[in-house]
């Protein structure tokens, strides 16, 4: 890692810390998936996971540090607490990545040093230094985070950094860790870091927090104006409770007001030089992965990839925006990745323009992926004239970026009306290829259906949330089905998109219901029979 003062790091945390928001959690094929789009939209450091904290979370780690930690592909970093277990663990996951962090911590405020670590603060500049130095044994590049910094005493967590970077610290990160500090304060707290820390020129100030006052990224660009150099965020702003700060957001802040940070990097502020090595047209595609594969949905007013980001609803806007698209937009929906392409290919295009198409919006598939994802294409072209890169993402997401399948939907059918008792029959195969059908009576067709699917995957669950979101615009859109369900206190999310709306409810049922049974021990009494 280049140790530039002139440029702003991108550490994502999605797959650590945004993976640690309730239901949002992927198995190991869905990390590899999400950890490739990171590599493509080019974060500089990839944190996989905590290699220590489940035998699933180290054989993610080790598979993307395998297959994305390549020569020219990002660092793969892994948390560790700061123990020698959880160190020499993390390692041993990221051994296959060409570039390897060890990213440990310890809490420094007073309040978890006497509840929760039962420690002295002599005990933590004892246990720093040991474990920071046995990390860098194992690999050359070692990041410390003072866990719960913004509302440590800033003379003790100076003492702590110093002794970090001195034991061979590469990084020093400053967590917000409960979302309590404001930009002010932020930015007072790297400034007295930068003035404080004797050895501070040795290491990275990295800035890393949680969004529980709506003040996360905020208080990061707060930081970089300070001193910061790295950033630790997550798409979609996903994370513990109200979430970390949101990689998109921060991204487009210094790339829009660019002229604005860069002389805080010591440029000119007139330098054309990007500020991250973001590609920023992924942006709104990473952010449609990670929202479906986590159950996530993104707000419609959430800043650059929500639905209404780029949409102009009263007369006066929009008449502006006619006459000159910068009386009221600050950012180009395509730098983003939106396109306004609206016929890519229709129900005559051959696979090989498919295939291209694809590969221009950025997916490579493999010959079998390829077929799969075709013979879906030409059952949506033949109900859906226009065909946009926003269906063919639909497709690919339904398709091709799924678990693997243990209940896979045959048929579904419904009857139902103002006049009748919606009715629904389902048949699904099951792993050994067996056919199982039945039929419910509902309250409404979706009902009905899902009744119908308990009846085949005998397994307890509430539904706690079900939403539906037209993938374009037009009466004849795919309809995207996110839900999210509880079982045994644990929330699991499942996500489909179909043409018909009640065929993309049953599949992102049984999506979910994929996950909760791919679970040890959540077996459905069907398949234990
Ligand atoms: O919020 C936090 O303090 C963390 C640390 C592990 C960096 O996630
Ligand atoms: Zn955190």
């Amino acid at each position: 890692m280049d140790n530039q003062g002139d440029r702003i790091i991108i550490f994502d945390t999605t797959l650590r810390d945004g993976e640690q928001s309730p239901g949002a959690t992927l198995n190991v094929d869905e990390k590899l998936t999400i950890a490739k789009a990171l590599a493509r939209l080019g974060v500089d450091i990839i944190e996989a996971g905590f290699p220590y904290s489940s035998p699933g979370d180290f054989q993610a780690v080790a598979k993307i540090a395998e297959t994305v930690g390549l020569e020219n592909g990002p660092v793969i970093c892994g948390l560790a607490r700061a123990t020698f277990n959880d160190i020499k663990t993390a390692a041993e996951a990221l051994r296959p990545a060409y570039k390897k962090r060890i990213h440990t911590f310890l809490a420094t405020s007073d309040i978890h040093l006497e509840y929760k670590l039962k420690k002295s603060r002599a005990d933590v500049l004892k246990i720093v230094p040991e474990m920071v130095a046995y990390a860098k044994s194992l690999v050359d590049d070692v990041e410390f985070s003072p866990e719960d910094a913004g509302r440590s005493d800033p003379e003790f967590l100076y003492q702590v950094l110093e002794s970090a970077i001195k034991a061979g610290a590469t990084t020093v990160n400053i967590p917000d860790t409960v979302g309590y500090v404001t930009p002010g304060e932020y930015g007072l707290l790297i400034k007295g870091i930068k003035e404080n820390v004797p050895n501070i020129d040795q290491a990275i100030i990295s800035v890393h927090g949680h969004n529980d006052l709506g003040l996360a990224v905020a208080n990061f660009l707060e930081a970089v104006k300070n001193g910061a150099r790295q950033l630790e965020c997550t798409i979609n702003g996903i994370g513990e409770r109200a979430g970390n700060a949101a990689l998109e957001e921060l991204v487009m802040a210094l790339h829009v007001r660019r002229q604005y940070f860069n002389p805080f990097l010591g440029r000119s502020a007139e330098s054309a030089e990007p500020l991250t090595r973001i590609d920023t047209k992924q942006i709104y595609k990473v952010s449609r992965l990670v929202s479906n594969l986590t159950g996530m949905i993104v707000q419609p007013n959430k800043a650059i990839v929500g639905a209404n980001a780029f949409a102009h609803e009263s007369g006066i806007h929009q008449d502006g925006v006619l006459k000159n698209p910068l009386t009221y937009e600050i950012i180009n929906a395509e730098s983003i990745g939106l396109t306004n392409n609206q016929l890519v290919l229709g129900k005559l295009s051959g696979r090989n323009a498919f295939r291209n198409r694809l590969k221009e919006i950025g997916y490579e598939l493999s010959d079998q992926d390829l077929n799969k994802a075709f013979v879906r294409f030409k059952e949506v072209a033949d109900k859906k004239k226009e065909i946009t890169d926003r269906d063919l993402e639909a497709i690919i997401s339904d398709e091709i970026q799924q678990p693997p399948e243990l209940f896979k939907l045959e048929l579904v059918q419904v009857s139902c009306g103002d006049h009748a008792s919606p009715t629904a029959t389902v048949t699904l195969r099951d792993a050994q290829g067996k056919d199982l059908s039945d039929a419910a009576i509902g309250t409404g067709p979706v009902d009905a259906v899902y009744k119908a699917i308990n009846r085949v995957i005998d397994i307890p669950n509430e539904l706690i949330e079900f939403s539906v979101q037209s993938v374009t615009e037009g009466i004849d859109a795919m309809g995207e089905v996110t839900i999210r369900l509880r079982h045994k206190g644990f929330i699991y999310s499942g996500h489909a998109a179909n043409t018909d709306i009640i065929v993309a409810a049953a599949k992102a049922y049984i999506n979910a219901l994929n996950r909760l049974c791919a679970v040890a021990n959540n077996q459905p009494s069907s398949l234990v029979n």
